[in-house]
Formats: structure tokens, C-alpha cells, sequence
């Protein structure tokens, strides 16, 4: 029996979902919640146990049918065929997920999941791959969880820290420079699929027309400010920015009652900003606080958020553990 373990680390995009669909820059950082998969080779098929996504089975690739895989699983196969199709031999074994990032809440827990079974399934076979490879591999397994990923989830797994992502160029790792401050993450309870959201964002650009593209262009002008504000140290700034974003977002559909409602109780808490993280209609809403704030905010949202909590910004990215 072999058995080898990795993490990786979930994210908060600061300012650019959705935008960064259709090329715009997105700003994200990986935050202190990590999520750790060990493969163990052995047994019958392919084993998942969460706690979070309970227990799975499926039969190896190529042994029994399509239809008898559930839906958890199928990313899973998908990165297990990429790693065949690049020479890792397919053997029985067990994936077992720990995990402190909540699922479907826009805080990349599928990525990080894709991206650290990969590097542990390869560990297992004593040759991890390489983060170029554990992003291609583990895009696979994303393309299956959502149509269209742009890649910001995957690749922020993979580096950690605190990027500017754009579709299709080389992510730029940014000096993280602000000080005193710290986000809090407020969760609204509501799981959506990431899938149904962008199909929607697009389809609401699409029936605006041109005033959509003013503000696809707004929000690429407004990531850059925020890059600039980061590497300066200039939160104020940042949050103002993060309020702006919100306004967009909500313009092409991204929001809802419930996630307005956690960025204003935020807001009236002394956030210097408030919007909402990854997809929207549910998940995650994020704040940006002065330290001494933070408590602050922390008690405006409980009532109406089903968890909250601080994260701390710029985390490693994927390791073996
Ligand atoms: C999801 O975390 C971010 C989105 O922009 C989708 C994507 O970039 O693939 C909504």
C-alpha cells in the first residue's frame, strides 16, 4: 500500500470575477483555509470520503459503465484521465478529503481539491508533478465542475499568494503591502452552481449590448487600480474600489437579496469596502476592516450569514504534505 498527502489552499478573488471570464484582470489572493487530500492506493475502484461530500465509489476508468459514476466523483476521473494520458499508471485507491474551505461558497474549494489530489496522486508515484502540469491536469477536473473556468481558481490553488490573473496570460505574483487590515468572509448559506451564474452574467451582457461593454471595461480599469492599491498599501483606496466592483457586478445579475444584505450590514460595520466573492447569487460575501473593526463587522453579519470569519491574505500555495 502506497499513500501520499497534499494541500492546497482556498482563495477570495478581491475584485474581477466574472469579468476575468471574458479577459479582463481578476485579483485574488489564496486565504489561510486550507484543504488536504490523501490518496491511498488499495481496495476495489476509486474510494472518496469527505465529510463534507460523504462516500463515493466508482469503478476504475475503462471497467463499468458511465452512468454508474456520481456526480462528485466525475471531476475526479476527469484529473485521473489526464494523469493516465500523461503516463501515471491507474490503480485502485482511496481519496480521502479534509477540508476547511466551505463547498459552493466561491471560495475555490473544487480547485483546491482538483489541485491537491493531483499533486498527491502523483506523489503516490513517487514523480508530483510540476506546477504547470498540476494546472493543466487539474483544469481538467474544473471543466467538468463548471463550463467556462477561466482558470483564476486553478491557478491561484497552485501559486498561493496574492495574483493578478488574466485568461491566457502569465499571472503576476503582487507584493502584498497593506497592513492593519483583514478581510472577513461572510457565507450566506446559499449554495448555487458557479456554472448557472456565469452562463447567466454572459446571457445579461449579452442583452444589454453596448453598454455591457462599458462596463466590462470599467472593471478591467478598476482591477488595475486595485493591483496598484495592494502594492501601495493604500486600503482605503482598495476598499472604495471593491465597493465599485460590487455595482457592476450587481448590474449584470451576480447578486441578490441576501448578499446585498451582508455587504451593507458590512458597510455600516466600517468596512472600507463590501462585495460579493466568486460567483454570486449565494456564497461568499467579503469585507475588507480595519483590524480594530473587524469584531465589529464580525457581530453585524451574524443573524444574517450562516458562518463568518477573518482570513489572512497571501498563503501558500499546493505542497506535499
Ligand atoms: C469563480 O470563482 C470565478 C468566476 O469568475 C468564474 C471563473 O472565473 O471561472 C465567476
Amino acid at each position: 500500500r502506497e499513500a501520499a498527502s497534499a494541500s492546497a489552499p482556498g482563495k477570495v478573488i478581491i475584485v474581477g470575477e466574472h469579468f476575468v471570464v471574458r479577459g479582463s484582470m481578476a485579483i485574488v489572493t489564496a486565504i489561510g483555509r486550507r484543504l488536504r487530500v490523501t490518496v491511498e492506493s488499495g481496495g476495489d475502484g476509486i474510494v472518496l470520503e469527505s465529510s463534507m461530500l460523504g462516500r463515493h465509489h466508482a469503478p476504475l476508468p475503462g471497467q463499468g459503465t458511465a452512468a454508474s459514476v456520481s456526480t462528485v466523483l466525475e471531476p475526479y476521473m476527469a484529473v485521473l484521465r489526464s494523469l493516465a494520458a500523461r503516463g501515471y499508471s491507474v490503480v485502485p485507491h482511496r481519496i480521502l478529503v479534509e477540508s476547511k474551505i466551505p463547498p459552493r461558497a466561491g471560495l475555490g474549494s473544487s480547485a483546491a481539491s482538483m489541485v491537491a489530489y493531483a499533486l498527491a496522486y502523483s506523489a503516490m508515484h513517487g514523480d508530483p508533478l510540476s506546477e504547470e502540469e498540476l494546472y493543466s491536469v487539474a483544469m481538467e477536473g474544473e471543466r467538468i465542475a463548471h463550463s467556462r473556468p477561466s482558470g483564476v481558481d486553478v491557478t491561484i490553488a497552485v501559486k498561493g499568494g496574492v495574483l493578478a490573473y488574466k485568461r491566457g496570460e502569465e499571472p503576476v505574483r503582487l507584493e502584498q503591502r497593506l497592513a492593519g487590515v483583514t478581510l472577513l468572509i461572510a457565507d450566506t448559506g446559499i449554495e448555487r452552481q458557479t456554472r448557472d451564474v456565469v452562463e447567466h452574467v454572459l446571457s445579461v451582457a449579452e442583452s444589454l449590448g453596448e453598454a455591457s461593454n462599458h462596463i466590462y471595461t470599467a472593471a478591467d480599469v478598476i482591477s488595475r487600480e486595485a493591483r496598484g492599491a495592494i502594492e501601495r498599501g493604500d486600503a482605503e483606496r482598495l476598499g472604495l474600489l471593491m465597493n465599485a466592483a460590487q455595482g457592476l457586478l450587481s448590474a449584470l445579475g451576480a447578486s441578490s437579496l441576501e448578499i446585498e444584505t451582508l455587504v451593507y450590514r458590512m458597510r455600516r460595520a466600517g468596512a472600507l469596502g463590501s462585495k460579493l466573492t466568486g460567483a454570486g447569487w449565494g456564497g461568499c460575501v467579503i469585507g475588507l476592516f480595519r483590524e480594530e473593526e473587524a469584531e465589529s463587522g464580525l457581530r453585524s453579519v451574524t443573524g444574517d450569514a450562516a458562518q463568518a470569519f477573518t482570513a489572512s491574505m497571501a498563503e501558500e500555495g499546493a505542497k506535499l504534505e
